[in-house]
């Protein structure tokens, strides 16, 4: 694209209006289903609190790295991410990685608006009070993500929640939304672990979270925590890029990468606390065994059940839905966004025809993947349902590769004088020098070997 054409774009290209805008835009991403639904279920079948531990190291030490620097390549590119690699390269061939954090995102959203349809289902079933009729709650929702119709409808409401918001920009649609919905995720998940906490025998639940089981943790599982990391934290395939691109100069982007890293890892640990002391509370007074390696059935057959059973539990699992599924929109706008803000720069597209196109594309992808728990069940691939091989390519091989690619790209190709450039403002910001030193090192050495180090050792 000629260079006039470029600095049109940038003209109007959006910007979050301040500091809270971006930090809440950037945790809104990240705390999602990957804090609510993943990591609990994550937590329950690899070992409890040896989980968390593995799982803060390889964020503090491979994640926030890259984190921070896929954060800073959409700042300096102020692109979408097709074309970021290329213009800071200024090699065109650099843009097939653009090509791949795009492809990311919709094998990613082909499977994440399933489960937000899910979320949609289960929400407004809390609010008729529908689940609580004491059926087989396994059964009723097998039943329903198998059929060929109920879900996709579903889903494709999910979908239209976002395009409402992206349509509507990213100051008045993404900030805006975010801003409210990250006060409200907050308060509601507080309020529904202090419930969960005041239940009688809920200790037990505290003491599997926080009690270390090491002898579950192997390279598999160090695989899984890393892949969380970058799930959870929403990094390697462009989406931090493209909210990047619209953060102003003045922004420190060191500071507030940890602030939002910090956020979303308390919001994990927060939802962890909500679910497992109710599990072993009410499987105390049972006399049963909790049933803490659900899967991803945990929130959504385990739940509804512990909800069932628990004073209150119909305003509280009304609460916990409603939040799940705000968390979720808030992260699959992200998803959304970088590839209207592709169609919008590349194909000179208007954002609503954009985001048509894009949500059509979702609603494709995401039938295909919720049917294959119903006509498609029979399709494997690597012995893995669509929509398992879906959730693992992405999180396990897709993120983990981009964000290798990120850390290589901005440490090996780009000058290290850039990095740290963009990382102080030009000097401006007066972060001590060996600091960002530090974090070149994590990021030019650390991350990637570490990120091949658990890859390779998991298909060893
Ligand atoms: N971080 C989101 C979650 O925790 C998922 C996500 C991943 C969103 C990658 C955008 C990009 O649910």
């Amino acid at each position: 694209m000629a260079s006039k054409d470029f600095y049109k774009i940038n003209a109007v290209r959006e910007k979050f209006a301040g500091r809270f805008g971006v930090i809440v835009a950037m945790s809104g991403s990240a705390i999602g289903l990957g804090n609510m639904w993943r990591f609990p279920y994550m937590v329950g079948q690899n070992g409890g609190a040896a989980f968390i531990l593995l799982y803060v190291v390889m964020l503090l030490l491979i994640s926030l790295p890259v984190f921070i620097t896929e954060y800073m390549l959409g700042r300096r590119s102020r692109s979408n991410s097709f074309r970021a690699f290329g213009k800071l390269s200024g090699k065109k061939v650099w843009n097939f990685a653009g090509i791949l954090c795009i492809l990311t995102s919709f094998c990613m959203m082909s499977f994440y608006c399933v489960v937000g349809g899910w979320t949609v289902k289960y929400m407004l079933e809390s609010f008729t009070l529908n689940m609580a009729q004491g059926a087989d709650f396994s059964i009723r929702f097998n039943e329903f993500i198998s059929s060929p119709v109920s879900p996709i409808a579903y889903t494709a409401i999910f979908l239209v929640l976002n395009a409402v918001i992206i349509c509507a920009g990213v100051r008045k649609g993404i900030e805006r939304f975010s801003k409210i919905m990250m006060l409200v995720l907050f308060a509601i998940i507080i309020l529904v672990t202090v419930r969960s906490l005041a239940l009688p025998g809920s200790v037990d639940g505290l003491k599997f979270l926080f009690k270390p089981d090491f002898s579950k943790i192997d390279s598999s599982v160090m695989m899984s925590a890393l892949g969380q990391s970058f799930f959870s934290i929403s990094i390697g395939g462009g989406a931090i890029l493209t909210y990047g691109s619209y953060v102003r100069d003045s922004e420190n982007i060191v500071s507030s990468s940890a602030v939002v890293v910090g956020l979303d890892t308390l919001f994990a640990i927060f939802a962890g606390m909500a679910i497992f002391p109710a599990i072993f509370a009410i499987a105390n007074m049972n006399g049963t065994i909790p049933e803490i390696e659900a899967g991803p059935g945990l929130v959504f057959i385990t739940l509804p059940y512990i909800f069932q059973k628990m004073p209150l539990g119909g305003i509280i699992s009304v609460l916990f839905f409603f939040n799940l599924l705000m968390a979720a929109v808030t992260s699959s706008i992200s998803q959304m966004e970088e590839f209207v803000a592709f169609l919008l720069e590349e194909c000179k597209l208007k954002r609503v025809t954009a985001t048509i196109i894009a949500s059509t594309v979702y609603v494709i992808c995401g039938t295909v993947c919720s049917l294959s728990f119903g006509v498609l069940s029979d399709v494997s691939i690597l012995g893995n349902s669509i929509f398992d091989f879906m959730d693992k390519l992405t999180s396990n091989v897709m993120l983990t590769c981009g964000g290798l690619f990120i850390v290589l790209f901005a440490s090996w190709i780009l000058k290290k004088e850039d990095f740290i450039d963009e990382l102080s403002n030009h000097g401006s910001l007066g972060i001590p020098l060996w600091l960002l030193n530090v974090l070149f090192i994590l990021v030019r050495f650390v991350a990637p070997v570490g990120i091949i180090a658990i890859f390779l050792s998991n298909i060893l």
